[in-house]
């Protein structure tokens, strides 16, 4: 089988490649990315070790896709993944993410290729979302018991790149139905581990970890700056595990949406993951209070995992701890990973 992973020098993108690359032995597994996110020349360097080659290619431009040999499944990681790029880089965000998937589908068309979508947990509504967080459990939203399932709501904003993934999303149906194609649909929480080069507004547990290891400044951004906003998450290694069980399932599981994330379990404030942050670095640095909230944020996230655990039986493995003992282990050994984050 020849599988092309798009955003294949990303963070989830690379980590699936190497991934399946062990494991499939038969299979030949390809990169597109044209390396505009920052580390992903790093991640191209591991992907080159492992003989898997990289198209550097701008996903926006079709004529480029359509010169590639054909694939039989096509995972489709490319993106612009932060969402304040929503209001910086609106073109941007739209062009890369539904642009992109507009070309993915017609390659895959073209070639009668499968595909695997990585859509998100932020198509749902962010004033449903906040509506779960009265404004008197903001300073403990963890008591919440509500974890959000493939039902909740989608029908208002949910941010640019909320709506490029859900409109990506119904493109896929539109479009795969017309042609007898065959696809999953990912939506997934948010996921950490090692490789993930973080940023303020994407990757913040990576990031979070990286800072206290360098000694580097942090800040609480938004709902009054105390660092009360929870979400679940994912080790990158589970959510590999889900796409390889996927692949090997797919003639009999296909065209369904899922929503995977850590889950209960798995659920921690940014207050704690400083504790947490603290425990494993040793150090203490300074953490700011910025209380203005960005239109975007959302108080609280949980995923619901019900769907994914009855079709796959699938359960995240790893927990926080071992999510940031990884991130640690990962940036205390790679002498070039430090210069990124320093
Ligand atoms: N990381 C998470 O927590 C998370 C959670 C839910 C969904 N997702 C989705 O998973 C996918 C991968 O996310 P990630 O965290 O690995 O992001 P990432 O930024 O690390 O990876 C995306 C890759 O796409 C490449 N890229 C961007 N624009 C491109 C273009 N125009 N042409 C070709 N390549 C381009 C970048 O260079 C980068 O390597 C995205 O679709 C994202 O929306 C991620």
């Amino acid at each position: 089988m020849k599988i092309l992973i798009t955003g294949g020098c990303g963070f989830v993108g690379s980590n699936i490649a190497v991934f399946l690359k062990k494991r499939l032995k038969k299979s030949k597994i390809f990169s597109l990315d044209n390396l505009t996110r920052k580390g992903s020349l790093l991640n191209r360097n591991r992907l080159k070790k492992l003989s898997i080659k990289n198209f550097n290619y701008n996903i926006e431009n079709f004529n480029k896709l359509k010169s590639l040999p054909k694939f039989n499944l096509i995972i489709d990681c490319c993106a612009e993944p932060a969402i304040e790029a929503s209001r910086k880089d609106p073109n941007r965000v739209f062009s890369t993410n539904l642009i992109g998937t507009f070309n993915i589908l017609k390659k895959c068309i073209k070639d009668r290729s499968n595909l695997i979508f990585l859509s998100s947990s932020r198509v749902y509504s962010i004033d449903s979302l906040k509506k779960l967080v009265s404004k008197q459990i903001i300073r403990n939203p963890i008591k919440i018991k509500k974890t959000i399932d493939e039902n909740f709501d989608t029908s208002a904003a949910s941010s640019l790149y909320g709506f490029t993934k859900l409109a990506s999303e119904k493109l896929i149906k539109e479009m795969f139905y017309q042609n007898k194609l065959k696809y999953i649909i990912n939506r997934f929480g948010v996921i950490s581990g090692p490789w993930q080069f973080g940023k303020q507004d994407q990757g913040f547990v990576s990031m979070w970890v990286a800072n206290h290891l360098f000694k580097k400044k942090l800040s609480y951004v938004g709902f009054g700056g105390y660092g009360h906003q929870v979400r679940d998450i994912l080790h990158i290694e589970d959510a590999c595990k889900i796409i390889l069980l996927q692949i090997s399932k797919f003639s009999k599981i296909n065209n369904i949406t899922f929503n995977i994330g850590g889950e209960k379990k798995n659920t921690i404030s940014l207050k704690s993951l400083t504790q947490k942050a603290q425990e494993i670095t040793g150090n203490r640095i300074k953490i700011r209070r910025i209380p203005k909230t960005s239109v975007f944020d959302i108080p609280y996230f949980i995923t619901n995992n019900r769907k994914i655990k009855k079709f796959y039986k699938w359960k995240p493995s790893k927990s926080i701890d071992q999510i940031l003992k990884d991130i640690y282990i990962w940036l205390r050994h790679n002498k070039v990973i430090i210069k990124y984050f320093k």
